[in-house]
């Protein structure tokens, strides 16, 4: 297994719509297995394979304490929504940064899972939310769309200044 890199807003790859999976083979399970470590090391309870920059209808999610209920979506719909829910959001790809968003607070999906099987089930609350989520950034969205268009672009300035500071000091022979 590996960590992959995340890749963090406003890189443009995480505007890429992600192509749904034709075969669940060795390939794409081991995806789902390096996206799995990735994200319990990051840590966060969910990923999506365009984060990651592999443009698959991938997402690993984990909303356990303990971290040992692994939940992998291939090809994932919402079949149904209901209710509306509000909840503090983050995200691996805009780290640090927590806003309200509103979602349907039940929902009804299908996926296959790592095994290559079609399941369907409900969910509600984190689950429903963490799943939403996830599915918009299959299709390029970001939970940071939602917000005004002030409060991203200030989201937006400050994890470049972020990226910036965080390069590594130019090498080379000061003349
Ligand atoms: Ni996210």
């Amino acid at each position: 297994m590996a960590i992959l890199d995340i890749l963090h807003f406003p890189d443009p790859r995480l505007r890429n719509k992600a192509k749904p999976v034709s075969e669940v083979n060795e390939r794409v399970r081991k995806l789902v297995d390096d996206m799995f470590e990735t994200m319990y090391q990051a840590p966060g309870i969910g990923l999506a394979a365009i984060q990651v920059n592999a443009p698959l209808r991938v997402v690993t999610i984990d909303i356990s304490e303990e971290r040992n209920q692994p939940l992998t979506l291939i090809n994932p719909e919402i079949l149904e929504r209901e209710g509306v829910e509000e909840m503090d959001e983050g995200c691996l790809s805009v780290p640090g940064i927590y806003e309200k968003v509103k979602r349907a607070d039940r929902i009804r999906f299908r996926a296959l899972g790592r095994d290559g099987n079609a399941y369907e089930r409900d969910a509600d609350g984190l689950l429903a939310v963490c799943i939403q989520h996830e599915i918009d950034h299959l299709d390029g969205k970001l939970f940071v769309d939602y917000l005004s268009n002030l409060k991203r672009q200030r989201i937006r300035k400050k994890l470049e200044k972020e990226a910036r500071q965080a390069m590594p000091e130019p090498v080379g022979t000061v003349i």
